[in-house]
């Protein structure tokens, strides 16, 4: 448990509605969103976070319009954009997908992307490892983690439980922050939170920057973690 990672997850909500406020489309606060995303990712590498977890499309956020869902498909113009991505690379800030990403219901061009950015930041000692959960489910995720674990061994330990999810190669959530007032987790890595610190704002995705995040780490530093003992 104690070791020198840092992960933040971040469950990024409230885009519809800081559309809604200023009478625009739903689709207008998402493509806000990589601006939030960029923000949060050069603070996260200046307060020496080293893995972040950033939630961008739910198993269940397929069933909301069909116009909402074709630009969510497109993470290229919303989450990530090209430039961004170039200074990502030369920051060796790798970027890393989970979920279901061999989905039939996933265009070939978002695959696509989804692949090259993987390997466009690949990199065998990064900074910050960002992971961004597309597609993905927490139910989902130990449910596939069960039947592979069924597959391959039989009365192993829940450490070798952990090595079948999708999320295998991150350590335990530290900190979870979730924008938009929402206190819930919505399905988000249900396995990984076990012992997560959790923050709630009310801060809409769209307005939150790289303050916020660090707002946040300074507020998680004080907590004390006991994971079922007592304080020292
Ligand atoms: C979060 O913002 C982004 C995604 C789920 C992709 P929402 O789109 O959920 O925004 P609200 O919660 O409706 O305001
Ligand atoms: C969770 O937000 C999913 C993402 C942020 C990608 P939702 O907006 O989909 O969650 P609910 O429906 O409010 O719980
Ligand atoms: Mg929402």
């Amino acid at each position: 448990m104690a070791d020198d990672t840092l992960h933040i997850a971040v469950i990024m909500d409230g885009n519809g509605r800081w559309a809604s406020a200023r009478g625009l489309p739903r689709t207008a606060g998402h493509e806000r969103a990589h601006l939030s995303v960029e923000s949060t990712i050069t603070a996260a590498l200046e307060c020496g976070v080293t893995h972040l977890s950033l939630f961008a499309f739910s198993s269940e956020n397929w069933n909301r319009p069909d116009e909402e869902v074709a630009l969510l498909m497109q993470p290229g113009c919303w989450l990530l954009t090209d430039e961004e991505l170039a200074s990502y690379q030369q920051r060796n800030i790798q970027i890393t997908f989970i979920g279901n990403l061999t989905d039939p219901r996933i265009p070939d061009a978002c695959s696509d992307w989804l692949r090259t950015t993987a390997q466009r930041t690949a990199s065998h000692n990064p900074r910050l490892r960002v992971t961004v959960a597309f597609n993905y489910g927490g139910r989902q995720e130990i449910a596939e983690a069960v039947r592979a674990y069924a597959a391959t061994s039989k009365g192993g330990k829940q450490e070798d439980f952990g090595q079948h999810l999708w999320s295998a190669c991150l350590p335990d959530i530290d900190l979870l922050i979730r924008t938009s007032g929402e206190h819930r987790l919505s399905n988000f890595m249900l396995w990984s939170l076990w012992y997560a610190e959790l923050i709630f704002t009310d801060t809409l995705w769209p307005d939150f920057r790289g303050i916020h995040l660090s707002n946040a780490v300074v507020e998680y530093q004080k907590r004390d973690r006991r994971y079922g003992t007592v304080s020292s």
